[in-house]
């Protein structure tokens, strides 16, 4: 098991996302404006993060019951105790939409093994190719098992980053990246090798010197 992040690495996390999308309002839209291919009932999105409710505001349609899971149980505690204003405004949201929300603090590779749940559409936002190899596979046939038929995964994943060493080394203690995870190029096919099948998939080249990362890489595949 790793290490879990503190409660303010994930504040922090929380809170440079926010201004981040403030100064790069084209990245953050790119990747926001692609969510709306999440639709349908029940939603799963995989290793949220503090980031919950800002994705359910880009959804294509308003889900009636809206899971999160992560293994950083601090997530979850940052989610329920912080007086942030902006996540008021996503608990309000939630109230004012009569949506039914889920946390789960535990790894999606034990939990999608084992539950009953099923959903209409399943993403994730800068995890799945923090996976590389037998875990990759692993996770898209268990994603495949909780999917719905004709239900949606939704990928939105980063190439090229331009960490410091000691903040690599932070993500990879708190799996917040992965070593051998896959190129865009080969997430497309792995995740076609485990039968999904691609809808869309767009690129937005981004600016190294400035966002820190060479492109975003977002795709669509159906069930
Ligand atoms: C790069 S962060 C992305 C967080 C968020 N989705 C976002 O948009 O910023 C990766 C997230 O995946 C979570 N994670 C990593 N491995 C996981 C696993 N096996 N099960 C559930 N969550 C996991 C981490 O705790 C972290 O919150």
């Amino acid at each position: 098991m790793p290490e879990l992040a503190p409660i303010e690495y994930i504040r922090d996390y929380y809170e440079d996302s926010l201004s981040k999308a403030d100064l790069f309002p084209r990245e953050y839209g790119f990747y926001q404006s692609f969510l709306s291919y999440v639709k349908g009932a029940s939603v799963l999105n995989v290793g949220c993060g503090p980031l919950f409710y800002e994705d359910l505001w880009h959804f294509g349609e308003v889900p009636q019951h809206y899971v999160g899971i992560d293994l950083n149980t601090n997530t979850f505690e940052y989610l329920e105790q912080s007086q942030h204003p902006r996540l008021a405004e996503g608990k309000n949201y939630v109230k004012s939409h009569d949506i039914r929300t889920e946390f789960l603090a535990e790894s999606v590779f034990d939990w999608a093994a084992e539950t009953d749940a099923r959903f209409d559409s399943v993403f994730g936002v800068g995890v799945f190719a923090t996976f590389g190899g037998d875990e990759f596979d692993r996770l898209m046939s268990l994603l495949w098992r909780v999917l719905n038929k004709g239900g949606h995964l939704v990928n939105v994943s980063w190439d090229g980053t331009y960490y410091t060493e000691q903040q690599y080394q932070e993500k990879l203690k708190y799996r917040f990246s992965g070593t051998d995870g896959p190129t865009p190029d080969e997430l497309i096919d792995w995740v076609q090798k485990a039968g999904f099948k691609l809808m869309e998939r767009r690129i937005l080249t981004t600016d190294a010197q400035t966002y820190k990362w060479d492109s975003i890489h977002v795709s669509a595949f159906r069930k």
